[in-house]
Protein backbone atom coordinates (compact mmCIF):
# COMPACT_ATOMS: atom_id res chain seq x y z
CA UNK A 1 0.00 0.00 0.00
CA UNK A 2 1.15 3.25 -0.75
CA UNK A 3 2.50 5.26 2.19
CA UNK A 4 2.64 9.21 2.82
CA UNK A 5 6.60 9.54 2.55
CA UNK A 6 6.49 13.63 2.13
CA UNK A 7 5.18 16.56 1.83
CA UNK A 8 6.34 19.29 -0.31
CA UNK A 9 6.04 22.90 0.65
CA UNK A 10 6.83 25.89 -1.80
CA UNK A 11 9.64 28.34 0.31
CA UNK A 12 10.85 32.07 -1.10
CA UNK A 13 13.15 31.95 1.95
CA UNK A 14 14.24 28.66 3.24
CA UNK A 15 16.47 29.75 6.20
CA UNK A 16 13.01 31.41 7.31
CA UNK A 17 11.19 28.63 6.96
CA UNK A 18 13.28 26.34 8.51
CA UNK A 19 13.70 28.29 11.24
CA UNK A 20 9.67 28.61 11.66
CA UNK A 21 9.80 24.57 11.59
CA UNK A 22 12.85 24.81 14.20
CA UNK A 23 10.07 26.53 16.45
CA UNK A 24 7.07 24.48 15.78
CA UNK A 25 8.77 21.02 15.97
CA UNK A 26 12.34 21.32 17.57
CA UNK A 27 14.04 20.09 14.34
CA UNK A 28 16.44 21.40 11.77
CA UNK A 29 16.66 19.88 7.82
CA UNK A 30 18.92 16.85 7.90
CA UNK A 31 19.20 17.33 4.42
CA UNK A 32 19.76 19.86 1.82
CA UNK A 33 19.91 18.38 -1.38
CA UNK A 34 19.79 20.35 -5.28
CA UNK A 35 17.83 18.52 -8.11
CA UNK A 36 18.85 20.22 -10.95
CA UNK A 37 16.43 18.10 -13.08
CA UNK A 38 13.07 19.78 -11.05
CA UNK A 39 15.01 23.43 -10.79
CA UNK A 40 14.73 22.87 -7.14
CA UNK A 41 17.03 22.75 -3.88
CA UNK A 42 15.60 20.84 -1.53
CA UNK A 43 15.55 20.70 2.41
CA UNK A 44 14.34 17.84 4.38
CA UNK A 45 12.90 18.00 7.49
CA UNK A 46 11.87 14.93 9.62
CA UNK A 47 8.06 14.59 11.00
CA UNK A 48 7.58 11.15 12.39
CA UNK A 49 6.89 8.93 9.67
CA UNK A 50 6.76 11.16 6.67
CA UNK A 51 9.08 14.63 6.41
CA UNK A 52 8.51 17.56 4.74
CA UNK A 53 10.53 18.58 1.71
CA UNK A 54 10.85 22.52 1.36
CA UNK A 55 11.56 23.19 -2.01
CA UNK A 56 13.29 26.50 -3.37
CA UNK A 57 13.27 27.20 -6.64
CA UNK A 58 16.82 27.19 -8.39
CA UNK A 59 15.74 29.89 -11.05
CA UNK A 60 12.98 31.76 -12.20
CA UNK A 61 11.61 29.33 -14.85
CA UNK A 62 11.65 26.50 -12.58
CA UNK A 63 8.21 25.26 -11.65
CA UNK A 64 8.54 25.82 -7.89
CA UNK A 65 9.02 29.49 -8.78
CA UNK A 66 6.48 29.69 -11.35
CA UNK A 67 4.06 27.96 -8.24
CA UNK A 68 4.88 30.77 -5.79
CA UNK A 69 4.29 33.65 -8.44
CA UNK A 70 0.64 32.38 -8.91
CA UNK A 71 -0.04 30.70 -5.27
CA UNK A 72 2.87 32.10 -2.97
CA UNK A 73 4.57 30.41 -0.35
CA UNK A 74 2.78 26.86 1.26
CA UNK A 75 1.86 23.17 0.33
CA UNK A 76 3.25 22.35 -3.03
CA UNK A 77 2.66 18.55 -2.94
CA UNK A 78 1.58 15.18 -1.34
CA UNK A 79 4.00 12.72 -1.87
CA UNK A 80 3.49 8.71 -1.65
CA UNK A 81 6.28 6.12 -1.84
CA UNK A 82 5.05 2.78 -3.81
CA UNK A 83 7.26 -0.03 -4.27
CA UNK A 84 6.65 -0.82 -8.31
CA UNK A 85 6.66 3.20 -9.31
CA UNK A 86 6.78 1.58 -13.07
CA UNK A 87 3.18 0.00 -12.57
CA UNK A 88 1.27 2.55 -10.56
CA UNK A 89 2.45 4.89 -13.56
CA UNK A 90 0.39 2.75 -16.19
CA UNK A 91 -2.05 2.15 -13.64
CA UNK A 92 -3.12 5.05 -12.88
CA UNK A 93 -2.43 6.15 -16.50
CA UNK A 94 -5.06 3.51 -17.76
CA UNK A 95 -7.38 5.35 -14.92
CA UNK A 96 -7.22 8.06 -17.06
CA UNK A 97 -4.79 10.27 -14.80
CA UNK A 98 -1.86 12.22 -16.70
CA UNK A 99 1.07 11.88 -15.32
CA UNK A 100 3.46 15.15 -15.97
CA UNK A 101 6.28 12.94 -17.44
CA UNK A 102 6.17 10.26 -19.90
CA UNK A 103 8.22 7.79 -17.47
CA UNK A 104 9.51 8.30 -14.23
CA UNK A 105 12.23 10.86 -13.53
CA UNK A 106 15.10 11.90 -10.95
CA UNK A 107 13.84 13.14 -7.81
CA UNK A 108 15.70 14.18 -4.24
CA UNK A 109 15.97 11.32 -1.64
CA UNK A 110 17.58 9.01 -4.14
CA UNK A 111 13.81 8.74 -5.07
CA UNK A 112 12.37 8.31 -8.94
CA UNK A 113 9.20 10.16 -8.77
CA UNK A 114 6.34 11.62 -11.11
CA UNK A 115 3.28 14.10 -10.59
CA UNK A 116 0.21 13.38 -11.62
CA UNK A 117 -1.38 16.66 -13.54
CA UNK A 118 -3.74 18.65 -10.24
CA UNK A 119 -6.82 19.27 -12.64
CA UNK A 120 -7.03 15.30 -11.89
CA UNK A 121 -6.42 15.70 -8.26
CA UNK A 122 -9.17 18.23 -7.08
CA UNK A 123 -6.18 20.78 -6.78
CA UNK A 124 -3.89 19.08 -5.12
CA UNK A 125 -0.12 18.22 -6.41
CA UNK A 126 0.07 14.22 -6.70
CA UNK A 127 4.05 12.41 -6.62
CA UNK A 128 4.45 9.14 -6.60
CA UNK A 129 8.22 8.17 -5.77
CA UNK A 130 10.11 4.74 -4.73
CA UNK A 131 13.76 4.35 -3.49
CA UNK A 132 16.29 4.02 -5.79
CA UNK A 133 19.91 2.42 -4.99
CA UNK A 134 22.25 5.55 -4.90
CA UNK A 135 25.93 5.58 -5.19
CA UNK A 136 27.31 6.72 -2.21
CA UNK A 137 30.39 9.44 -1.99
CA UNK A 138 32.86 8.17 1.17
CA UNK A 139 35.33 10.69 3.27
CA UNK A 140 38.78 8.99 3.25
CA UNK A 141 39.80 8.90 6.40
CA UNK A 142 43.47 8.49 6.66
CA UNK A 143 44.40 5.17 9.30
CA UNK A 144 47.36 3.24 10.36
CA UNK A 145 49.35 2.75 6.49
CA UNK A 146 45.94 3.30 4.66
CA UNK A 147 42.83 5.03 4.15
CA UNK A 148 39.64 4.26 5.42
CA UNK A 149 36.20 4.88 3.08
CA UNK A 150 33.62 6.84 5.74
CA UNK A 151 30.42 7.72 5.34
CA UNK A 152 28.48 10.53 6.98
CA UNK A 153 24.25 11.45 6.45
CA UNK A 154 21.66 13.41 8.31
CA UNK A 155 21.80 16.76 10.71
CA UNK A 156 25.13 17.30 12.32
CA UNK A 157 23.03 18.19 15.60
CA UNK A 158 21.25 14.89 15.89
CA UNK A 159 22.30 12.01 17.95
CA UNK A 160 25.29 10.11 16.54
CA UNK A 161 24.82 6.20 15.20
CA UNK A 162 27.78 4.43 14.21
CA UNK A 163 26.48 0.93 11.38
CA UNK A 164 28.92 -1.24 10.96
CA UNK A 165 28.52 -3.69 8.23
CA UNK A 166 29.57 -7.38 8.07
CA UNK A 167 32.21 -10.04 7.25
CA UNK A 168 33.00 -9.39 3.64
CA UNK A 169 30.44 -6.89 2.94
CA UNK A 170 30.38 -3.20 2.66
CA UNK A 171 28.87 0.38 4.03
CA UNK A 172 27.04 0.38 -0.13
CA UNK A 173 26.13 -3.33 -0.74
CA UNK A 174 24.67 -3.83 3.22
CA UNK A 175 24.10 -0.84 5.49
CA UNK A 176 23.46 1.71 3.00
CA UNK A 177 19.64 1.13 2.88
CA UNK A 178 19.46 1.69 6.85
CA UNK A 179 21.47 4.60 6.55
CA UNK A 180 18.80 6.10 4.09
CA UNK A 181 15.79 5.09 6.74
CA UNK A 182 17.75 6.57 9.90
CA UNK A 183 19.10 9.91 8.65
CA UNK A 184 16.23 11.40 9.25
CA UNK A 185 16.42 10.95 13.00
CA UNK A 186 20.00 10.68 13.97
CA UNK A 187 23.76 11.99 12.58
CA UNK A 188 24.44 8.51 11.04
CA UNK A 189 28.36 7.66 10.34
CA UNK A 190 29.75 4.37 8.45
CA UNK A 191 32.57 2.97 7.71
CA UNK A 192 34.13 0.47 5.32
CA UNK A 193 36.49 -1.96 7.67
CA UNK A 194 39.67 -2.27 6.40
CA UNK A 195 40.24 -3.92 2.68
CA UNK A 196 36.63 -3.63 2.92
CA UNK A 197 34.41 -2.08 0.10
CA UNK A 198 36.50 1.28 -0.80
CA UNK A 199 38.87 0.98 1.72
CA UNK A 200 42.59 0.34 1.42
CA UNK A 201 44.03 -2.94 2.47
CA UNK A 202 47.40 -2.27 3.73
CA UNK A 203 49.40 -5.10 5.08
CA UNK A 204 49.29 -7.39 8.19
CA UNK A 205 46.37 -10.04 9.15
CA UNK A 206 43.05 -9.18 10.04
CA UNK A 207 42.44 -9.13 13.36
CA UNK A 208 38.97 -7.77 15.80
CA UNK A 209 41.45 -5.45 17.27
CA UNK A 210 42.21 -4.01 14.14
CA UNK A 211 38.39 -3.34 12.74
CA UNK A 212 37.61 -2.14 16.41
CA UNK A 213 40.21 0.62 15.62
CA UNK A 214 38.44 1.76 12.20
CA UNK A 215 35.42 1.73 14.31
CA UNK A 216 36.99 4.11 16.57
CA UNK A 217 39.32 6.43 14.05
CA UNK A 218 36.17 7.10 12.16
CA UNK A 219 34.34 8.19 15.46
CA UNK A 220 37.67 10.60 15.87
CA UNK A 221 37.74 11.70 12.37
CA UNK A 222 34.07 13.17 12.84
CA UNK A 223 35.22 14.43 16.24
CA UNK A 224 32.24 12.26 17.77
CA UNK A 225 33.47 11.14 21.35
CA UNK A 226 30.66 8.60 21.92
CA UNK A 227 27.89 7.11 19.49
CA UNK A 228 25.16 4.58 19.48
CA UNK A 229 26.69 1.79 17.46
CA UNK A 230 24.49 -0.85 15.33
CA UNK A 231 26.60 -3.76 14.35
CA UNK A 232 25.16 -6.25 11.65
CA UNK A 233 27.21 -10.03 11.88
CA UNK A 234 30.59 -9.30 11.73
CA UNK A 235 30.11 -5.61 12.23
CA UNK A 236 27.94 -6.91 15.71
CA UNK A 237 30.54 -8.58 17.16
CA UNK A 238 32.85 -5.58 16.27
CA UNK A 239 30.38 -3.00 18.08
CA UNK A 240 30.28 -5.48 21.41
CA UNK A 241 33.91 -5.80 21.37
CA UNK A 242 33.98 -2.03 20.94
CA UNK A 243 31.92 -1.54 23.98
CA UNK A 244 33.96 -3.86 25.97
CA UNK A 245 37.01 -2.46 25.74
CA UNK A 246 35.95 1.28 25.10
CA UNK A 247 32.55 1.44 26.95
CA UNK A 248 33.06 5.90 26.34
CA UNK A 249 32.76 5.67 23.34
CA UNK A 250 29.61 3.32 22.76
CA UNK A 251 26.07 5.10 24.19
CA UNK A 252 23.57 2.34 23.15
CA UNK A 253 24.20 -0.68 21.31
CA UNK A 254 22.22 -2.73 18.39
CA UNK A 255 23.63 -5.95 17.54
CA UNK A 256 22.00 -7.89 14.10
CA UNK A 257 22.86 -11.22 13.09
CA UNK A 258 25.61 -11.41 15.20
CA UNK A 259 27.13 -14.31 16.60
CA UNK A 260 29.96 -14.97 18.64
CA UNK A 261 30.30 -18.91 19.17
CA UNK A 262 32.71 -20.02 16.58
CA UNK A 263 33.29 -23.56 16.58
CA UNK A 264 35.29 -24.90 14.03
CA UNK A 265 32.86 -26.44 11.98
CA UNK A 266 30.72 -22.86 11.69
CA UNK A 267 34.56 -21.45 10.84
CA UNK A 268 34.89 -23.68 8.34
CA UNK A 269 30.99 -23.25 6.66
CA UNK A 270 31.88 -19.50 6.62
CA UNK A 271 35.67 -19.96 4.81
CA UNK A 272 33.66 -22.17 2.60
CA UNK A 273 31.54 -18.97 1.58
CA UNK A 274 34.99 -17.05 1.26
CA UNK A 275 36.30 -20.07 -1.33
CA UNK A 276 38.18 -17.34 -3.89
CA UNK A 277 38.80 -19.68 -6.60
CA UNK A 278 34.84 -20.78 -6.78
CA UNK A 279 33.64 -17.34 -6.29
CA UNK A 280 35.87 -16.36 -9.68
CA UNK A 281 34.90 -19.34 -12.06
CA UNK A 282 31.50 -17.80 -11.27
CA UNK A 283 32.17 -14.18 -14.05
CA UNK A 284 29.24 -12.33 -12.75
CA UNK A 285 29.50 -12.63 -8.75
CA UNK A 286 33.16 -11.83 -9.84
CA UNK A 287 32.41 -8.86 -11.76
CA UNK A 288 29.76 -7.66 -8.64
CA UNK A 289 32.86 -8.36 -6.34
CA UNK A 290 35.40 -6.48 -7.93
CA UNK A 291 32.97 -3.52 -8.56
CA UNK A 292 32.21 -3.54 -4.82
CA UNK A 293 35.83 -4.06 -3.14
CA UNK A 294 39.19 -2.30 -3.77
CA UNK A 295 40.95 -5.83 -4.01
CA UNK A 296 38.55 -8.63 -3.17
CA UNK A 297 40.36 -11.89 -3.70
CA UNK A 298 43.00 -10.29 -1.35
CA UNK A 299 40.17 -9.12 1.33
CA UNK A 300 38.55 -12.69 0.81
CA UNK A 301 42.18 -14.43 1.39
CA UNK A 302 42.71 -12.34 4.67
CA UNK A 303 39.06 -12.94 5.78
CA UNK A 304 39.28 -16.88 5.17
CA UNK A 305 43.03 -16.75 7.64
CA UNK A 306 40.83 -14.15 10.36
CA UNK A 307 37.44 -16.93 10.49
CA UNK A 308 39.97 -19.61 11.08
CA UNK A 309 41.14 -17.71 13.97
CA UNK A 310 37.69 -16.91 15.66
CA UNK A 311 37.20 -20.43 17.29
CA UNK A 312 40.50 -19.79 19.43
CA UNK A 313 38.46 -16.60 20.65
CA UNK A 314 35.39 -17.62 21.16
CA UNK A 315 35.79 -17.84 25.55
CA UNK A 316 37.47 -14.73 25.22
CA UNK A 317 34.95 -13.04 23.47
CA UNK A 318 32.59 -14.49 25.58
CA UNK A 319 34.25 -12.71 28.71
CA UNK A 320 34.24 -9.84 26.47
CA UNK A 321 30.36 -10.05 26.13
CA UNK A 322 29.31 -9.84 30.09
CA UNK A 323 31.13 -7.11 30.00
CA UNK A 324 29.51 -4.56 27.66
CA UNK A 325 27.05 -2.36 29.90
CA UNK A 326 25.84 -0.18 27.67
CA UNK A 327 21.78 -1.03 27.11
CA UNK A 328 21.79 -3.75 24.06
CA UNK A 329 19.60 -5.08 21.64
CA UNK A 330 20.24 -8.23 19.95
CA UNK A 331 18.26 -8.86 16.68
CA UNK A 332 18.21 -11.09 14.14
CA UNK A 333 15.74 -13.25 11.84
CA UNK A 334 14.29 -16.23 13.36
CA UNK A 335 15.10 -18.76 10.83
CA UNK A 336 18.50 -17.19 10.36
CA UNK A 337 20.30 -19.73 7.53
CA UNK A 338 23.67 -18.73 9.01
CA UNK A 339 23.46 -18.66 12.51
CA UNK A 340 20.84 -20.27 14.27
CA UNK A 341 18.14 -18.88 16.80
CA UNK A 342 20.05 -20.22 19.73
CA UNK A 343 23.30 -18.67 18.78
CA UNK A 344 21.34 -15.79 19.08
CA UNK A 345 19.77 -16.43 22.40
CA UNK A 346 22.67 -17.41 23.65
CA UNK A 347 24.57 -14.12 22.94
CA UNK A 348 21.57 -12.20 24.72
CA UNK A 349 21.90 -14.44 27.52
CA UNK A 350 25.82 -13.52 28.20
CA UNK A 351 25.00 -9.93 27.88
CA UNK A 352 23.99 -8.43 31.08
CA UNK A 353 22.13 -5.48 29.76
CA UNK A 354 19.88 -6.68 26.70
CA UNK A 355 16.52 -7.43 25.05
CA UNK A 356 16.07 -9.75 22.27
CA UNK A 357 14.29 -8.98 19.27
CA UNK A 358 13.24 -11.19 16.24
CA UNK A 359 12.59 -10.40 12.77
CA UNK A 360 10.46 -13.17 10.75
CA UNK A 361 12.89 -14.02 7.96
CA UNK A 362 15.14 -16.71 6.53
CA UNK A 363 17.89 -14.46 5.18
CA UNK A 364 20.67 -13.83 7.39
CA UNK A 365 21.77 -10.86 4.98
CA UNK A 366 20.80 -7.24 5.78
CA UNK A 367 19.61 -6.44 2.48
CA UNK A 368 16.97 -9.16 2.71
CA UNK A 369 15.69 -8.28 5.96
CA UNK A 370 12.55 -6.52 7.05
CA UNK A 371 13.07 -2.86 7.54
CA UNK A 372 9.90 -2.02 8.34
CA UNK A 373 10.57 -4.58 11.25
CA UNK A 374 14.13 -3.70 12.12
CA UNK A 375 14.15 -0.04 12.04
CA UNK A 376 10.86 1.36 14.55
CA UNK A 377 12.87 -1.43 16.76
CA UNK A 378 16.00 -0.17 16.35
CA UNK A 379 14.78 3.37 16.78
CA UNK A 380 12.67 2.13 19.94
CA UNK A 381 16.03 1.04 21.48
CA UNK A 382 17.94 4.12 20.76
CA UNK A 383 15.43 6.74 21.71
CA UNK A 384 15.44 9.46 18.89
CA UNK A 385 16.76 11.60 22.09
CA UNK A 386 20.01 9.97 22.39
CA UNK A 387 19.22 9.72 26.12
CA UNK A 388 19.29 6.32 28.21
CA UNK A 389 16.19 5.54 29.94
CO1 LIG B 1 8.58 15.63 -3.44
Amino acid sequence: MPTLDHIGIAVEAPDAVADLYHQLLDVAPYKVEAVKEQGVRTHFISAGPAKLELLEALSADSPVAQHIERRGEGLHHLAFEVTDLRATMARLRDRGFTPLSDAPRAGADGKRIFFLHPKDTRGVLVEFCQSAPVALTPVEVPHASGTLAAYEAGAAEAPPLLLLHGAAGCTQTETLPLMRRLEPHYRVLAVDFTGHGRSSLPEGAFTAERFVADARAVLDHFGVGAAHVFGFSMGGSMALLLAAQHPERVQRLAVHGAHIHWTSARARAMAARLDTDALAARPAMADQLARVHTDWPALFERMRAFVATLPGRASEMAVRAQEVAAPTLVSAVDQDELFPLPSTIELQALLPNSHLALVPGTRHALPQTNLDVLVPLLRSHLREDGKAS
